[in-house]
Parts: C-alpha cells; structure tokens; sequence
C-alpha cells in the first residue's frame, strides 16, 4: 500500500517536472527585476532576476517604447533581431514570456538557431517569409512554410529553426516566446566560431568537411 503510494507520488513529480520545462510558474502577482546597481551582495547568483520591494513597483517597469522602430539590417545576413526581454522590461522577470522584432532586408536570413527555454510564435507583418524547424535525431524530419503578411508559425522549443525573406520587398515579423530570457544559439556561430576554437579534427569528422574548409569557416566565424 504505502509502495504503490509513493510510486504514485514519484510519477506524479516527474509527469509535472515534464510538462514544467519552460520558465517555472511566479508565486506571487510579479517580482520586477532588480537592477544589478541595487543590489551589493554580487557573490550571490539566483535562477532568473531579484525582486525590488513590489512596493516601489511602477508602471514603467511593464513599459517598452521603439518596437515600430526597424533593427538595422546593413550586416552580413542582412536582418535584425531586436530583442525584448527581462533585460529591456524588468517586469517580465519570473512570468516566461518575452517579444522580439526581426527584419529582414530582401534576401535577409535569420540563420539556424535554436532557442534552449522557448517555444516561439511568429507573426508576419509585412513580406514573405520561407520558414521551417527541424525535428531531433529520431528522424530530423524538416517542418517549413511560404508564410505571408498575416500568417502565423510555431517553432518547438529547443528545435533548430531558420526564417528567410524570399521575397523582394523587406519583411517584418513579430516573434513571442515562451520565456523571460529564451537564449539563442546560432549554430554556426556556435559550432565554427567558438572562443577558443574547436579542435578542426572535431569538426572534419562530425560534418565530413576538408579540415581546410573547417580551418577557413572558423577563420570567416
Ligand atoms: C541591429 O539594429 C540595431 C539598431 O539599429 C543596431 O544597433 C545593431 O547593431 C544591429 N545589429 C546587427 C547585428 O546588425
């Protein structure tokens, strides 16, 4: 009896810690973030943000101005990720949610990136966007769309995902996700560009390149 009590209980603990994998659900009305110049004790690191005294909590905090402004695109992938997080709006600290804005220049890419606490829900407010996700090793199954103004895509959280503007024209696109601070990974980025290098044996052998293509993409990274 008492077995097949805690047995239950066990289950019950992982299915939650399951279904829990994005931000952890906030214990009271909010705990806007403190600023790091507010607070002394830096030796001391918590899993998000402190809370300022709720007291002195004001609407400014929950405030963000300038979305309607494009991120400038004059770069190598021709877009813009501008970002709107707990870093711009200390509100959002504890509640798993957060905004971005991306532009795309004609031809522009928000390269393969994966984000590692989110989910992500996209809006196209202007142009026409080629995006897609791909699935984990089971059977890297690839998910994509033509999507245009209007139209709205979902890429699973942690999946590597891409947008492109196939068109000739700028886009616009609005991204929510599903955390305060999603985090991103580039994988190229990531892979070919890392400080310190990886070792180019490393990647010779896990992406079947020429160590010199590997040594000239870690110089370009
Ligand atoms: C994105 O746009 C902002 C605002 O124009 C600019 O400061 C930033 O350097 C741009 N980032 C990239 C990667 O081009």
């Amino acid at each position: 009896m008492m077995r097949a009590y805690l047995v239950t209980v066990a289950l019950c603990a992982l299915a939650f810690s399951l279904a829990n994998a994005s931000d952890p659900a906030p214990l009271q009305d909010f705990c806007v973030a403190l600023k790091a110049k507010d607070y002394s004790d830096s030796a001391v690191f918590v899993n998000g943000k402190f809370c300022k005294d709720p007291e002195q909590a004001k609407a400014d905090d929950f405030f963000f101005k300038g979305l309607n402004k494009p991120g400038n695109t004059d770069n190598r992938v021709r877009s813009n990720v501008t970002t709107v997080n707990v870093d711009q709006i200390p509100g959002l600290n504890t509640l798993g949610i957060s905004l971005a804005r991306i532009d795309f220049a004609p031809y522009g890419l928000n390269p393969p990136h994966t984000h590692p606490r989110a989910t992500e829900i996209l809006v196209v407010l202007e142009g026409t966007l080629y995006v897609g996700f791909v699935t984990s090793n089971t059977d890297n199954r690839l998910f994509t769309k033509v999507l245009n103004k209007g139209d709205v895509f979902v890429f699973p959280i942690g999946l590597i995902h891409f947008q492109f503007n196939v068109g000739k024209t700028n886009a616009i696109a609005i991204a929510a996700l599903s955390s305060q601070n999603a985090g991103v990974i580039t994988i190229a980025d990531a892979v070919f560009g890392s400080d310190p290098p990886i070792n180019p044996d490393v990647l010779t052998k896990a992406f079947q390149l020429d160590k010199n293509v590997v040594e000239h993409l870690q110089k370009l990274f």
